[in-house]
């Protein structure tokens, strides 16, 4: 009996072993990920730390245009147990970006978002190290199938009464397939674009920041931020997918660029931030952690 079960559970690791494609932000975290997608362990990958102290200025980075986005649009607010994506529904006009050093015009295609266990976690990128508790990411795609990615940080500050339509949507989105319409002004969950464009961006080559990590596309992550504050996080925190960030990933000789000289911006430095310690749970560390919730469950049934 005993080396029929043991014989059991062999096969059935060996056949879950075979199912391609799995990959999450536990037992299958980043750091699995090149085993099955080997892209992710490229040289060009994202997200990155954008240290303010090396990053290269560029006159070519004009201000980026945001055509469309001022607009209301149905949208179609989904859960793929990997984040709380927004597509448009039957939109007349596509919101689009253009401007910058960019050869071509990107149509928006789709938002997402990436978020932690806690506020001081959950962006993709870092900016001069710190990670924000969340991140936007607007996916936009040329006619010629190029992609070009803008991100923006939302900071842990005051609530920001303009997030209600999207937050309420992510409440009600926390389960996997999870999905909603709603009604939403993109602008409204963004900084001022002037505002934004003044105080700079960053701008490197990167990848997806999910499997297959595929390369070549045009990053860009703005400085400004936008606030939100701990009781709206919650409604990330409600997510059954507890965290989905990615840490940051070697440069490797890539050029980190910027659209302003630091020395003109603005932008006030983050003193509030940078006063969290930053800490995140290790991939080891998760997988422990999702090792001992599963044994709490074998034990329970
Ligand atoms: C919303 O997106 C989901 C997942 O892609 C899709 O199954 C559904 O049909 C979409 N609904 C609408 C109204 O577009
Ligand atoms: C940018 O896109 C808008 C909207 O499609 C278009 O009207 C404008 O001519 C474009 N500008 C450039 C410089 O391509
Ligand atoms: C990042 O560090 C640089 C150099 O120390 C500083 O000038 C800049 O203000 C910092 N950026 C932020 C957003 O704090």
């Amino acid at each position: 009996m005993k080396l029929l079960n043991v014989l059991v559970v062999i096969l059935y690791s060996k056949l879950s072993l075979a199912n391609v494609n799995v990959w999450n932000y536990r037992e299958h975290g980043p750091d699995e990920w090149p085993k099955e997608f080997p892209q992710c362990g490229g040289k060009q990958q994202s997200p990155i730390d954008l240290d303010t102290t090396i990053a290269q200025f560029n006159k070519d980075l004009k201000p980026i245009n945001f055509n469309n986005y001022d607009q209301n649009l149905l949208w179609n607010i989904t859960n793929d147990g990997k984040s709380i994506y927004g597509r448009m529904i039957n939109p007349s006009l596509i919101p689009s970006i253009n401007g910058s050093n960019y050869r071509e015009t990107f149509n928006l295609i789709q938002f997402h978002f990436h978020w932690g266990f806690n506020p001081y976690q959950g962006s993709e990128h870092r900016l001069n190290g710190s990670k924000y508790p969340l991140e936007i990411h607007l996916v936009h795609q040329s006619e010629s199938g190029n992609l070009a990615v803008i991100g923006f940080f939302y900071r842990l500050g005051r609530t920001n009464v303009k997030l209600k339509e999207i937050l309420d949507a992510a409440g009600q989105t926390i389960f996997k397939n999870d999905m909603i319409a709603i009604n939403l002004n993109l602008v409204h969950i963004l900084p001022d674009f002037d505002e934004a464009n003044k105080n700079g961006y960053f701008r490197y080559m990167g990848s997806l920041t999910i499997p297959p990590c595929t390369e070549g596309l045009i990053w860009t992550v703005f400085r400004q931020t936008v606030s939100i504050s701990e009781n709206q996080l919650v409604k990330f925190y409600s997510n059954k997918l507890e965290s989905n960030h990615r840490d940051v990933q070697p440069l490797n000789g890539r050029i980190l660029q910027i659209s302003v000289r630091t020395s003109n911006s603005r932008l006030p430095p983050l003193k509030q931030q940078q006063q969290h310690k930053y800490f995140q749970l290790s991939q080891q560390n998760v997988r422990k952690l999702s090792a001992a919730t599963n044994q709490q469950l074998q034990a329970q049934n």
